[in-house]
């Protein structure tokens, strides 16, 4: 159950909850001077802005976790500036090299819980996660794209020559003999499913960076996975749109950011 009410010892009648919610669930009852919730309830999307926002704290919901009161919420500005932000931003790196050490629980769960707080369209919450550390496992996969990806005869020149390298270097070379890999999943059979996971990732990633994690997507998992539906079998990974990134410590050393050209807007 997501909202169940709206606490009248606390509700001033502010009215922001009218608009706050993005669906526009809330109602005032004129007869009644009071705000209410009317649902229906399915049409909720538990986004919380309603919880966010109330000034009196008066919105009561339940199985929706728990809301956070954190310093300057309401200014994420006074949070981290714009300058600090963009460097920490410039320095996320895919990170092909990796300490074998495994990435403690605790690190691994912080990353999750961030991914929690990427937009989804309608706040669709579908996505499940699955962390691979087995090796052989992730051998088996490694192994499993290279066959499939080296089949595609436009890909195939560059990314055999690549693997061929990587192969040197790694016991499972799609993934730079990472400690783990990430897959998250959804089922929705809709484009916003494939943009829900790459917002999700993108927050995952950026956590990993700040508890001192390197990442790297895999779109060769990706992409092998769209073609041949087998290899999501060997990760035991369900859903429809598969994606999937390396994580561990990082075995190298970053002297600067890249340039990056500067978009013509
Ligand atoms: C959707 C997506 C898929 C990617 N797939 C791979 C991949 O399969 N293997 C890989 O080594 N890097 C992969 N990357 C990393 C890109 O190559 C990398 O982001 C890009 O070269 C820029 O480098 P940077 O991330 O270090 O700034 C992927 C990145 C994205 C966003």
């Amino acid at each position: 159950m997501p909202i169940i009410g709206i606490d009248y010892s606390k509700c001033t009648v502010c009215r922001t909850c009218l608009t706050a919610c993005p669906r526009y669930l809330y109602q005032e009852n004129e007869e009644k001077a009071q705000i209410e919730f009317v649902g229906p309830i399915k049409r909720c999307v538990l986004c919380g802005q309603c919880i966010a926002q109330c000034p009196e704290e008066a919105i009561l919901y339940e199985g929706m976790g728990e809301a956070i009161s954190i310093e300057n919420v309401g200014t994420p500005d006074k949070i981290v500036s714009y300058d600090k932000l963009f460097n920490f931003l410039a320095s996320l790196r895919s990170i092909r090299r990796y300490k074998p050490d495994k990435v403690p629980d605790e690190l691994l769960k912080k990353v999750i819980r961030a991914m929690e707080y990427g937009a989804t369209g309608a706040n669709m919450r579908s996505e499940k996660f699955f962390i691979i550390s087995d090796k052989s496992k992730l051998k088996e996969l490694s192994d499993a794209v290279i066959e499939e990806m080296g089949k595609d005869q436009m890909l195939k020149d560059q990314f055999n020559e690549q693997i061929r390298r990587h192969s040197q270097i790694f016991q499972y070379p799609i993934y730079f003999d990472a400690p783990h890999v990430i897959f998250v999943s959804n089922n929705l059979n809709i484009m916003t499913g494939g943009f829900n996971i790459g917002n999700i990732i993108t927050f995952g990633r950026l956590a990993a960076q700040s508890l001192g994690l390197g990442t790297c997507w895999n779109g060769w998992t990706q992409i092998a996975i769209e073609r041949n539906k087998e290899i999501k079998k060997i990760a035991n990974v369900k859903g429809i749109v598969v994606a999937a990134f390396t994580i561990g410590f990082p075995d190298l050393t970053y002297y600067r950011i890249p340039p990056r050209t500067p978009k013509r807007v």
